[in-house]
């Protein structure tokens, strides 16, 4: 067992966690949680998605929200794009990295993006091309690497193959997803060893809701076995929309009090970290769900 020295946080709370909004959160909202973000150190930053509207009406202004933020040098601030039509989109909007998302059940790619496991990943080739003569960075993303909400268990093999297919194609990162949060240390072990045999470890990240507040233990689990990327959401914002019950993202303030805790650096200001997480959950008039966050900000008023 031994920590990585330096972790690198993908914030998605302004994409994973608001498309799951019941109402529409305002684009100048959008823009000032990101501006926050970046400000409070994190390095990127999920800002959107290009997916339909009519899919995914919350993600509809897009654009709006590329167009209206400061970008901070050394912050990477990117966008999902699952077909080229999104990927054009991204692209004028200028987001500085793509991610393609498909999945490990074909339930949930069916009902995610209305097609199957293998066609999504033809789909995503030409995205992948198009990205690379524009020297724009591609992230995959294999969704239900423990369960599914429609097929249940989801066998390890079956993620590391997709993981496989995506780095293969040119992704420099695979995120893996337990987008139900159904995972528990044991389960996410089995998991990323599968997929570590197929991709190097360097090359994955762990993308953990906390639908069974499994998220922070999943992420120590992940942390022992070398991983060094996570996906978080601030305030533990969202869901999928695709994924009924699913809960938000681990809260990237509680990731970062581990992390930080077990002497491994973030560049991100915990503090200030907090104080957004505690801002945007009553700008949206919901609790705030980062444990750590809650504590930081009560012991400091
Ligand atoms: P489709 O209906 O099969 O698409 O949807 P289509 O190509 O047949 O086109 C139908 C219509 O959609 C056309 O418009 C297109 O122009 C439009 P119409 O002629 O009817 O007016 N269209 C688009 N519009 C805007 N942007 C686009 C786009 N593409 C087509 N990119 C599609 C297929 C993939 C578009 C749809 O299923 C979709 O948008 N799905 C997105 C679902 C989504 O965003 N889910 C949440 C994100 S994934 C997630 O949360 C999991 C993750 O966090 C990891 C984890 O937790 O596991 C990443
Ligand atoms: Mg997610």
């Amino acid at each position: 067992m031994s920590y990585p020295q330096r972790v690198k946080i993908v914030e998605v709370g302004p994409r994973d966690g608001l498309q799951n909004e019941k109402q529409v959160v305002p684009t100048e909202l959008k823009i000032e949680l990101i501006d926050r973000l970046a400000a409070a150190g994190v390095p990127v930053i999920e800002a959107t998605s290009f997916v339909s509207p009519k899919w995914v009406p919350q993600m509809g202004d897009n654009s709006a929200v590329l167009a209206g933020i400061h970008r901070q040098p050394g912050v990477t601030y990117t966008a999902l794009t699952p077909n080229l039509q999104g990927f054009d989109g991204a692209v004028v909007a200028k987001a500085d990295e793509v991610a393609i998302f498909g999945a490990a059940s074909e339930a949930f790619s069916q009902k995610n993006i209305n097609c199957s496991i293998a066609e999504s990943l033809k789909r995503f080739e030409p995205v992948v091309s198009a990205a690379s003569a524009l020297e724009i960075p591609v992230r995959g993303y294999v969704s239900c690497v423990v369960g599914c909400p429609y097929e249940g268990a989801v066998a390890p093999e079956k993620v590391a193959q997709v993981a496989k297919t995506l780095y293969e194609m040119g992704c420099y990162e695979v995120s893996l997803g337990d987008t139900v949060g159904v995972g528990n240390p044991d389960s996410i072990r089995r998991m990323l060893d599968a997929c570590a045999r197929v991709v190097p470890l360097a090359k994955l990240a762990g993308h953990y809701h906390d639908t069974y507040g499994m998220a922070i233990a999943n992420v120590h689990a992940s942390l022992e076995m070398g991983l060094a990327v996570f996906d978080a959401s601030v305030a533990g914002l969202g869901g999928c929309p695709y994924a009924k019950g699913a809960s938000g993202n681990v809260a990237t303030e509680d990731v970062v009090y581990l992390l930080h805790g077990l002497g491994i650096a973030t560049g991100i200001d915990l503090a200030k970290l907090a104080a957004v997480g505690d801002w945007i959950s009553s700008a949206i008039n919901r609790p705030n769900g980062a444990k750590a966050g809650r504590a930081i900000c009560l012991n400091s008023a």
